[in-house]
């Protein structure tokens, strides 16, 4: 193997296994999808051969013409909780869908079956594509696919805010003092959005895994991008080798839009198998399993896709009728690949039917020749792992005991189980507690918190006061003037001629509002950002001839903000990274410096490298290159043997404050002038250490563009007039950032990872 990929493997649960009419098969278990034992016999042999997870599908509606083993079949979480207290290591992975439930239920359910199963729930996230599942939830209408969508992205950012309602170690249960639980560590959620309005907390622990792992499924451009922003796996489905390739860039390439790297989420295909003695013999196993399926069954199989339509009315032997867009509310990217290769292929209906009721499998032949199926597609990056289904209701107890092997022997599939829980098998690391995030996304709450904030890190007295930053003396009352700087021809000349702005005539930033000073602070309104960021912002906007339009937002939504043309740039401390590159332009304004900051009475002295952070616990921002270069940090402490470090994620400045002063963090690790700022306010902290923000080289933070939207030269020579004409030292050294300043301002340069 070229490289230190490993390949995941599950299985999924579909009655019989086989086709639709497979039940039938001589060797099958006519009512598996309601046969416990049969289900136990799959799991346990799955658990035999050391596979990641046992995964369940689902649905919400069936009528007459229903595939058979969807007729009668266990309600995922249910079948799963018993499983967990037959496996040990299987991963448990159900389907729930966002579209017909209440997230604090699912919430609770998932979190409830990581405890029982001590590490191994999974929930495959589904919009339910199936119209008369509305009248069996007394809904008047099935949301659209696109509604469909939008609800599940607020319906995913709640749960997983309720997984986060407590800290790993929020339950004391000191008999001594009577003291249950840490009221620090108890964070409500309060969410109100356009969909959902939910206090929680949770009324379940934090879980084994932090969070269940999350599958999506749907495989359309809306699907893609809810994986690409939640998941940490896909299951999917591709015909072709190419096709799949192309499915999995196309996901990978969407996850640095959320600061996730490609290795955060695994891409699985769904593929059927069979394993035969030889060639010969696999065919005459499909053709058995294949000729069980009656046409009257096909076309039944095939209309469920496109909402229960009735394909009988069309000739059989004709190609593939014209039905316009049905299919579009429901399975839309399983209809539009079936009407794309009807078209592209000339099928008949028959034809149609057929392949989509009894698909001849992916992967056929010996044990051998499915082996090498499954690594080329693995080796081509066109998964990172597959669910397995038997093509015949006797292929996957011979998958395990002949294909897994093989694979072992390849260096491609693992031996044993690296640990007890389905995020140590699938390589994934433990998330971080990311309420505060979810605090800061929810309008309403946005508000009280931040008004909190702002009167917690700045009483009145701060406001009229200088504090002394780096050697220069900042006031923040001055500071509230604006500077000012003239319109640069030359920068003006460099705009794009078709130059399209986010509101015409404006230069529209997003900025992230965390009231960090001296980066970002709001005014006494409340509204206003004010900080080195939105200066500089304004120096960028009046050279270009423009209003400056700075548009406070949360650190997750510049990225597709800025790629979606929302803004125009963001300028929100942002570091020049190889990856982000491959996504943005970028203009560099000052020198990314990062700092360790601790309470002024800890014995800590210093921290600057790898080994001193073993064992602490830092407040550091989430999805920050600061938290990148603490992971990276502790993998090697890890190798080594050294205490992990413990990430401490706060809403706010005054969160931080609180967490140092009460030792709930031993150290913070942010922008040296975000911490210096605070040292100097208040005395309560110290410098121990600093480190390039571009970690082991030096990095710059730069105005972020989208790529090759044509802004960038326009935007360096801007920076390049302010710096030349003095304006921008104004504003750094007002700022007491002026230590960061750079001579020049560089468009791409080298950033971490490079
Ligand atoms: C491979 C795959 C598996 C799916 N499994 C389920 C399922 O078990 N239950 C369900 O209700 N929907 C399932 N879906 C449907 C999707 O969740 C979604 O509702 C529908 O496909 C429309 O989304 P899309 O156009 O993004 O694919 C699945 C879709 C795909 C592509």
């Amino acid at each position: 193997m070229s490289e230190n990929r490993q390949l995941r493997l599950g299985t999924i649960l579909h009655g019989a296994s086989g086709n639709m009419s497979a039940w039938r098969h001589p060797a099958a278990q006519a009512d598996a999808s309601i046969n416990f034992d049969f289900v136990t016999q799959t799991a346990l042999k799955a658990e035999a051969g050391k596979l990641d997870f046992i995964f369940v599908a689902d649905g919400l509606y069936i009528n007459e013409k229903s595939i058979p083993h969807f007729l009668n079949r266990f309600e995922p979480l249910t079948v799963l909780s018993a499983l967990a207290a037959i496996t040990r290591r299987l991963g448990l992975v159900g389907t729930l869908s966002t579209s017909y439930s209440e997230p604090f239920t699912t919430a609770r359910q998932f979190a409830s079956l990581d405890h029982l199963s001590q590490g191994r729930a999974g929930w495959n996230v589904v919009t339910s594509p199936l119209e008369g599942s509305a009248k069996n939830f007394s809904r008047a209408q099935h949301p659209d696919h696109a509604l469909r969508y939008r609800i599940a992205d607020e319906y995913l950012q709640v749960v997983k805010g309720l997984w986060d309602s407590w800290e790993e170690d929020a339950f004391v249960r000191n008999k001594e003092t009577g003291q249950f639980f840490d009221k620090n560590k108890l964070h409500t959620l309060d969410h109100h959005g356009d969909f959902f309005k939910v206090a929680g907390p949770l009324n379940i622990a934090r879980t084994p895994q932090g969070r269940p792992i999350i599958f999506q499924a749907g495989a359309s451009d809306d699907g893609k991008k809810l994986a690409a922003r939640h998941a940490d796996a896909i299951f999917t489905h591709q015909d072709s080798l190419a096709e799949a390739q192309a499915f999995y860039r196309d996901v990978k390439s969407q996850l640095a839009a959320y600061q996730r790297s490609p290795d955060q989420l695994h891409i699985f295909q769904g593929v059927s198998v069979i394993v035969g003695d030889d060639a010969e013999d696999a065919e005459r196993q499909y053709q058995t399993t294949a000729a069980l399926v009656s046409i009257e069954d096909a076309l039944n199989y095939l209309g469920r896709y496109f909402e229960h339509h009735d394909f009988s009315q069309y000739p059989l032997d004709e190609p593939f009728p014209d039905i316009g867009d049905l299919g579009q509310n429901s399975f839309r990217s399983t209809t539009d690949e079936i009407k794309r290769h009807a078209r592209e292929r000339g099928l008949t209906l028959r034809q149609v039917a057929l392949e989509a009721a009894s698909p001849r499998p992916r992967f056929t032949g010996t044990a051998s020749d499915v082996a090498d199926g499954l690594q080329l597609w693995f080796e081509q990056h066109a998964a990172d792992g597959f669910i397995i289904q038997g093509g015949t209701p006797e292929t996957f107890p011979r998958f395990v005991d002949e294909v897994v092997p093989l694979l072992q022997a390849r260096g491609l599939f693992r031996r044993d189980y690296p640990g007890t829980t389905l995020r140590e098998s699938l390589g994934l690391a433990l998330p971080a507690n990311q309420i505060p995030k979810i605090i800061k996304e929810n309008h309403a709450m946005q508000k009280t918190t931040l008004l909190l904030a702002v009167a917690l890190a700045f009483s009145a007295s701060s406001w009229g006061q200088d504090v002394k930053i780096n050697g220069t003396g900042v006031s923040l009352e001055a500071n509230k003037t604006p500077i000012h700087t003239a319109k640069n021809p030359q920068a003006i000349a460099l705009l794009p001629q078709d130059l399209h702005l986010a509101v015409p005539g404006k230069f529209t930033v997003a900025v992230a509002a965390l009231n960090s000073p001296p980066l970002t602070v709001f005014a006494d309104d409340n509204k206003t950002l004010l900080g080195s960021e939105a200066d500089i912002a304004r120096l960028v906007a009046e050279s270009l001839g423009l209003e400056v339009n700075v548009v406070p937002t949360s650190w997750e939504d510049w990225p597709l903000g800025v790629t979606s043309g929302k803004y125009d740039a963001a300028i929100s401390n942002i570091t020049v990274t190889k990856e982000r590159k491959e996504k943005f332009d970028f203009a560099t304004y000052r020198k990314d410096s990062l700092g360790f900051y601790v309470k002024s009475t800890s014995p800590l002295s210093k921290i600057d490298k790898a080994e001193d952070i073993a064992g602490l616990k830092i407040i550091v921002g989430s999805g920050t290159n600061q938290e990148a270069i603490l992971l990276a940090w502790n993998a090697e402490n890890v190798k080594k043997g050294l205490k992990p470090f413990i990430p401490v994620y706060t809403k706010d400045d005054a969160a931080q404050t609180l967490a140092l002063q009460t030792g709930r963090a031993d150290a913070f690790f942010g922008p040296n002038v975000i911490g210096a700022w605070k040292a100097a306010l208040t005395g309560k902290t110290k410098l121990v250490g600093s480190v390039d923000g571009g970690w082991p080289k030096a990095a710059h933070i730069a105005v972020t563009l989208k790529k090759d939207s044509g802004l960038v030269n326009a935007v360096q020579a801007a920076l390049n007039g302010a710096i030349a004409s003095g304006d921008y030292a104004k504003v750094l050294n007002r700022w007491g950032e002026g230590v960061e300043s750079i001579p020049q301002s560089e468009i791409n340069p080298p950033g971490l990872g490079d």
